[in-house]
C-alpha cells in the first residue's frame, strides 16, 4: 500500500487522486480519505509532542482557508497509548491566544485533564504525564480553552486518541491502522466558494455552529479504499453541534462493538447508530461483497427544533438548512488487499465489565440543562444557557463528590437534545425517561444525549481537588456560553 505525506500531517492513500472542479457541487469527484499520522507512544519513547498552530488548509484545490491544527494545519495526529504505560506530553501553544489540550474520555486526575483550568498561554509548553489505566477505547483530544472551545475546535484543534491493551489485542479484531482499522473523525463545516467560514451571530449560540459540508478527517466527499473483508471503523463525532444518524446506503447491517468507554461486553447487530457531538463508536462492517457503499446520515435529531427556528427566519444564511437533510458521509471502495490475519466475522463476546452496583449509590444529584429564551440576556444574546439556572463560573465549584463514591446523576435538557459530557468518569445509563435505557444507551459512556430525564450511574475514581472536572453540554457553543458546571472529587 503506497501512501504519501501531505503538508498538513495527514497521510493520504494513493488510491485515487483526481482533481475536482466545482467545490460544493454534487458532482464532485472523490478524494481519497486522509488518514491522520499515527503517533504510537511506545514508538515515540513515551514522549508525545504536540504543537497547536495556525496554518492554511486547502479543503478544495486552490482555495486555502485559515485553520488551526496540532503539528499541522488542520486536526492532529492520532495518538496511540498503551494501558499500563505513562506517557509524557509536551503541548506547545504557537497560537496567539490561550489554548488547552483536553483528553476527552481519559481517566486521569483533574490537574492533568486539559480543561479550562490548565490554560497554555501563547509561546509556552504544558507537560502533563498521563498514566494510562483504562481499557482499550477510542477517545479524542481537543481544545477546551475557556470561552474559545467552539471556535478553536471548529478551526481544527481536535484529534483522535486510541487506548490499546492486551485484552483488546487478544480478540483478533481488525487492527491495521489506516487499512482495516480506520479512524473516522466526522465534522460538518460551512464553506463559501470552497473556503471554510466561521458561522457567527446569535443563532450559532443557540443551535451551535453547523455546516453544509461533511468532512471526514478533514476531507470533503472522501472515498476510502478498504480491504474486501471485515473492517473496523472508529467513528468520532467531532462536530460542534450536529447529531448524526449513521447507516449504510444499501441498508446493510453492522456490528457495534465499542462505545466511549471501550469495548462492549457483547457485539450488537445494528442497521443505524446515533452519534452526538463528543460521542464515539467502534463498529465492524463486512465489505466481502466487494460493492462500493456509502456511510450516510439522516437528518439531525434536533432538526425539528432547527426547522422551527428556520421558519421564523431566525437562523439566516445558508447554514439555515444544514443538518435538516440526509447526506453522504463517505464512500467505501472495497478491493483485494491481502489478509492481515484478523478475524473475518464479528465476535459475539467482547470484554467483560463490572459496573457499579446501583444499590451502593450514596447520593442523587439533578442537573437540568436550561435554555431560557427572552428575559435575561445571556452571553448568547437574548438567551441564557445554564445548568440548574447557573451560567458557568470558573470560580465556583458546583458539586463536591467524595473520591470512590458511587452516585446517581439525573440529567435532563430543555428545548432540544443535549449531549451531556462528564469529565473524569465513565458511567452507565440506568434509566431513560423513567423506564429502561435504549439499546444504544448501553456500555461505559462519557457523553450521552438527554432531553427526557436520564439516570446515570457513576463511580468517581479520579481525584480532582487541586483542579475541578467539568460537566457540560458537548454542543460546543452551549458549553462556551454557559451550559457547563464543575465538580471536585476528593
Ligand atoms: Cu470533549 Cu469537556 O469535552
Ligand atoms: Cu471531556
Ligand atoms: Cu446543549
Amino acid at each position: 500500500r503506497r501512501s504519501l505525506l501531505i503538508g498538513s500531517g495527514l497521510l493520504l492513500s494513493a488510491a485515487c487522486s483526481r482533481q475536482f472542479a466545482t467545490p460544493g457541487s454534487a458532482a464532485e469527484p472523490d478524494r481519497p480519505l486522509p488518514i491522520p499520522t499515527l503517533l504510537d507512544a511506545r514508538q515515540q519513547g513515551q514522549v508525545i509532542a504536540l504543537s497547536a498552530q495556525a496554518g492554511k488548509t486547502s479543503f478544495y484545490p486552490g482555495r486555502p482557508s485559515d485553520t488551526f491544527g496540532y503539528n499541522g494545519s488542520y486536526l492532529g495526529p492520532t495518538l496511540r497509548v498503551h494501558r499500563g504505560d505513562e506517557v509524557k506530553v509536551a503541548a506547545t501553544n504557537r497560537l496567539s491566544a490561550d489554548t488547552t489540550v483536553h483528553w476527552h474520555g481519559l481517566l486521569i486526575p483533574g490537574e492533568l485533564d486539559g480543561g479550562p483550568h490548565q490554560p497554555i498561554p501563547p509561546g509556552t509548553t504544558w507537560r502533563p504525564n498521563l498514566p494510562i489505566r483504562q481499557p482499550a477505547a477510542t477517545l479524542l483530544y481537543h481544545s477546551h480553552a475557556h470561552g474559545l472551545t467552539a471556535e478553536q475546535v471548529y478551526s481544527g484543534l481536535a484529534g483522535m486518541l486510541i487506548v490499546t491493551d492486551q485484552e483488546e489485542q487478544g480478540l483478533g479484531l481488525p487492527s491495521d491502522y489506516g487499512v482495516d482499522d480506520l479512524p473516522l473523525l466526522i465534522q460538518d463545516r460551512q464553506f463559501q466558494d470552497g473556503r471554510l467560514m466561521m458561522p457567527a451571530g446569535m443563532m450559532t449560540a443557540m443551535q451551535g455552529r453547523r455546516g453544509d459540508t461533511i468532512l471526514v478527517n478533514g476531507a470533503p466527499n472522501p472515498l476510502a479504499a478498504v480491504p474486501n473483508r471485515l473492517v473496523r471503523l472508529r467513528l468520532v463525532n467531532g462536530s460542534n453541534a450536529r447529531i448524526y444518524d449513521l447507516s449504510f446506503s444499501d441498508g446493510r447491517g453492522f456490528h457495534w462493538i465499542g462505545t466511549e468507554g471501550g469495548l462492549l461486553e457483547r457485539s450488537v447487530a445494528l442497521r443505524s447508530l446515533t452519534l452526538a457531538p463528543g460521542q464515539r463508536a467502534e463498529i465492524l462492517v463486512d465489505f466481502a461483497d466487494g460493492r462500493t457503499v456509502s456511510l450516510v446520515t439522516g437528518p439531525d435529531a434536533n432538526a425539528s427544533m432547527m426547522g422551527m427556528m428556520g421558519n421564523t427566519g431566525m437562523m439566516g444564511g445558508r447554514s439555515g438548512a444544514a443538518g435538516l437533510t440526509s447526506m453522504t458521509v463517505l464512500r467505501f471502495a472495497p478491493r483485494p488487499m491481502g489478509n492481515s490475519g484478523a478475524r473475518t466475522s464479528a465476535p459475539d463476546l467482547l470484554v467483560p465489565r463490572v459496573r457499579p452496583d446501583p444499590a451502593k449509590a450514596v447520593r442523587r444529584r439533578r442537573l437540568v440543562l436550561n435554555m431560557g429564551m427572552g428575559g435575561m440576556m445571556g452571553a448568547g444574546g437574548g438567551m441564557a444557557l445554564t445548568i440548574n439556572g447557573k451560567p458557568f463560573d470558573m470560580g465556583r465549584v458546583d458539586e463536591r463528590v467524595r473520591l470512590g463514591d458511587v452516585e446517581i446523576w439525573e440529567v435532563s435538557g430543555q428545548m432540544m437534545k443535549h449531549p451531556i459530557h462528564i469529565h473524569g468518569v465513565h458511567f452507565d445509563v440506568l434509566r431513560r425517561d423513567g423506564g429502561r435505557p435504549d439499546l444504544l444507551d448501553q456500555g461505559a459512556r462519557d457523553t450521552i444525549l438527554v432531553k427526557e430525564p436520564v439516570e446515570l450511574l457513576i463511580r468517581f475514581d479520579q481525584p480532582a481537588s487541586t483542579a475541578p472536572f467539568m460537566y457540560h453540554c458537548h454542543v460546543l457553543e452551549h458549553e462556551d456560553n454557559g451550559m457547563m458546571g464543575q465538580f471536585t472529587v476528593s
